[in-house]
C-alpha cells in the first residue's frame, strides 16, 4: 500500500505588509529585502487570529476535501513553534477550534521550523506501522513568525499554516518511508521560555542551514553523486526562511559537489525556484514554510513525478523526504485557498503596521 497525504489544506491569515513599506518604516534601502534578502510580503494575523484559528482553517479545508467521518481520527499532530502554552498542547487548541474530541492520540510537536515534518513523519510512520487500525491522522502545522521591531530579521516575517489528512488512498502525493536527516546541537535561532520574540545568531544560522543541505543530501546520495539523485526528482522543495536562503543553500551545495556554476543555475531556476512562488506571498511561516513550497511543487504534476522536500528547523535538525506525486495533483484544489486568502486579505500601511507592532 502507498503511504502519504490523502488531501491537504492551506491557510493564511488576513493582513499582510509589503516589505518596501517596512523598509520605509525602519530607513533601510527596499533592495536589501527584496534583492539581498528575496523578500516580497509578510502575512500578519488581524485580531481574531493566532497559530490555532489559522491552524483550524487549514484543517477545515483539508478535512473538507477528504470527506470523511471525523470520528475516522485516530491521531492529530501539530506542529508549531508558536507555543501557546508551556503544558497544553497547540493540538488542544486545534481541536477546539473543529470540536474534534474522541477516541484519539493529540498531540504537539516543536523543533522549530522542523516540527512540521516531525509531525508529519510520525503520522506517516503510524499508518505505515498498522497502529492506525483503519484510522486516518489530521497533520497540521502552524506559526505566526513574528520578530522584535527592528530585528534584521523583521522582513522574513510571515505566518501561514497547512494542513494534511493521511489515509488510506495517498492521492495528493505517496511519501517515502525512507528518508535522510541530520542533526547537530547549536544555538543559531531560539526562544527562551517566556520570551516573545527569537534570538538569532544570523550568520551562524546560515552556516548551519548550508551544512544540513550538505549532510542531508550527501547522506541521501549515499555512493552516487548528489547531481545524479537530483535528475530523478522533477523538483525540489526547501525550508523557505527567506528565498535568498534557498539560492544560497544550492549554491553551497553545488560547489560543495564540485558542480558547474551553469549547471547550479539552471537546477535552482527549473527545480527550485518555481517551488517558492507562494512563499514570498506568506514569508517565513516557520512550521508550514517548506510544506506551502512543497504544495506549490505538487501542483499540476503527473502521478508518479517525485519531488524532494527538505526540512530544517533550527536547533538544528534537518530531513529530506521524497514525495510522488498523486492524482489529485493535476487539478490541485488547494491552489483555490491561496487565491481566495490572497484576494481577501487587507494590505496594511507603514503607520498601521507600526502602531500594530506596539501592540503585539
Ligand atoms: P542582515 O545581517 O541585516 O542583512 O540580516 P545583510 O547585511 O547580511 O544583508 C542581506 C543581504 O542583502 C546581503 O546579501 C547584502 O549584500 C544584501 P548577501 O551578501 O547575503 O548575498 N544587501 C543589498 N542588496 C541589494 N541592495 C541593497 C542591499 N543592502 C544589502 N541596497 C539576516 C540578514 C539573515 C541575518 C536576518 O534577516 C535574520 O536574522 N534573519 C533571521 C534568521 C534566518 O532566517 N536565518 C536563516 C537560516 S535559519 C532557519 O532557516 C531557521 C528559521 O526559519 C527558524 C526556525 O527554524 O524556526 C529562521
Amino acid at each position: 500500500m502507498k503511504h502519504g497525504i490523502s488531501a491537504l489544506g492551506l491557510a493564511l491569515p488576513s493582513r499582510y505588509l509589503d516589505v518596501r513599506d517596512l523598509a520605509t518604516l525602519r530607513g533601510v534601502e527596499p533592495d536589501k529585502y527584496t534583492k539581498g534578502l528575496g523578500c516580497h510580503e509578510i502575512a500578519l494575523c488581524g485580531p481574531d487570529e493566532d497559530a490555532a484559528s489559522l491552524g483550524a482553517k487549514a484543517a477545515r479545508r483539508a478535512l473538507e476535501r477528504w470527506g470523511g467521518d471525523l470520528g475516522r481520527i485516530g491521531l492529530l499532530a501539530v506542529g508549531t513553534e508558536t507555543g501557546a502554552d508551556m503544558s497544553r498542547p497547540m493540538s488542544a487548541f486545534v481541536a477546539d477550534h473543529l470540536k474534534l474530541r474522541g477516541r484519539m492520540r493529540s498531540y504537539e510537536a516543536k523543533h522549530a521550523c522542523y516540527g512540521g515534518t516531525v509531525a508529519l513523519r510520525q503520522a506517516l510512520e503510524w499508518r505505515a506501522s498498522g497502529a492506525h487500525r483503519g484510522r486516518a491522522a489530521l497533520v497540521v502545522a502552524t506559526d505566526v513568525g513574528l520578530y522584535a521591531p527592528a530585528d534584521p530579521g523583521e522582513a522574513t516575517q510571515g505566518a501561514g499554516a497547512v494542513a494534511f489528512v493521511l489515509d488510506d488512498d495517498a492521492l495528493v502525493a505517496s511519501i517515502d518511508l525512507e528518508s535522510h536527516a541530520f542533526a547537530s546541537p547549536a544555538f543559531d535561532f531560539w526562544r527562551p521560555v517566556g520570551e516573545r520574540f527569537p534570538r538569532v545568531e544570523g550568520p551562524l544560522s546560515l552556516d548551519c542551514y548550508r551544512e544540513a543541505v550538505e549532510k542531508t543530501f550527501g547522506g541521501w546520495a549515499g555512493e552516487s553523486s548528489v547531481q545524479d539523485a537530483l535528475a530523478t526528482l522533477e523538483a525540489v522543495a526547501f525550508h523557505v526562511p527567506f528565498p535568498k536562503m534557498v539560492k544560497k543553500a544550492v549554491l553551497h551545495l553545488g560547489a560543495t559537489q564540485g558542480w558547474d556554476e551553469g549547471d547550479t543555475a539552471t537546477f535552482f531556476e527549473t527545480k527550485v525556484a518555481p517551488t517558492m512562488r507562494w512563499n514570498r506571498h506568506m514569508g517565513n511561516s516557520y512550521t508550514a514554510a517548506l510544506w506551502w513550497s512543497v504544495a506549490c511543487a505538487l501542483v499540476g504534476r503527473k502521478p508518479g513525478d517525485a519531488l524532494g522536500a527538505f526540512s530544517y528547523g533550527s536547533g538544528f535538525g534537518s530531513e529530506l523526504s521524497i514525495l510522488r506525486a498523486g492524482e489529485a495533483a493535476a487539478e490541485a484544489l488547494w491552489q483555490k485557498d491561496v487565491e481566495a486568502d490572497l484576494s481577501a486579505r487587507v494590505r496594511m500601511d507603514a503607520a498601521e503596521y507600526d502602531a500594530w507592532r506596539g501592540s503585539v
